[in-house]
């Protein structure tokens, strides 16, 4: 079936244009959604996913969960599931039943997600972060499935820069 797509560009210039997409994105987010993202090592991917922890009223500390590969918050009435699958091994990916999250009651924030692309349902939202240096991100977003097109649609109306 063809997915739609929209794409929109975020470009942060302070960590707090970060956080501000995250706490958009948070206002949107109901049970099952999915954020997908990439970036190199300190690009913001943790720092986003802090941020949107905050948004949707998760209490104390978000830290990456790269050893654990999987961590699960409790937000004001909504799960929170972030992981870190740099280090998954196609077993432990079986293991963890990585659909049960998916496709759960939570919403789940997926770093380093292209490295388990199969593993992913098609429908999310891609978040490509680069380092552009200092303080300075570009978010490539990537909206796959009707759901997400219209998140980068609104973005792009709302003028994301
Ligand atoms: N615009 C920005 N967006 C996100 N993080 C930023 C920004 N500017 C500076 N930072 C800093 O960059 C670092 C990003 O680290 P982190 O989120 O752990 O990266 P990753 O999870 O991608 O490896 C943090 O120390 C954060 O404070
Ligand atoms: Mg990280």
């Amino acid at each position: 079936m063809q997915q739609q797509v929209e794409q929109a560009i975020w470009l942060a210039h302070t960590e707090q244009d970060t956080v501000a997409l995250a706490q958009k994105l948070a206002a949107w987010v109901k049970p099952g959604d999915l954020m997908a993202l990439d970036g190199d090592l300190g690009a913001g991917k943790t720092r986003f996913s802090q941020a949107f922890a905050g948004a949707i009223g998760v209490k104390g500390i978000v830290n990456s969960p790269t050893f654990t590969i999987i961590k699960e918050y409790e937000g004001e009435g909504l799960p929170f599931y972030h992981m870190d699958v740099y280090r998954l091994s196609s077993e432990e990916a079986d293991e963890l039943g990585l659909d049960d999250y998916f496709y759960g009651d939570g919403v789940t924030i997926v770093e380093w997600a292209s490295l388990i692309k199969e593993l992913l349902p098609t429908e999310r939202l891609e978040l490509n972060i680069e380092h552009l240096g200092g303080d300075l991100r570009r978010i490539g977003i990537t909206g796959i499935g009707e759901r997400y097109a219209a998140w980068c649609k609104a973005l792009n109306e709302i003028g994301a820069e």
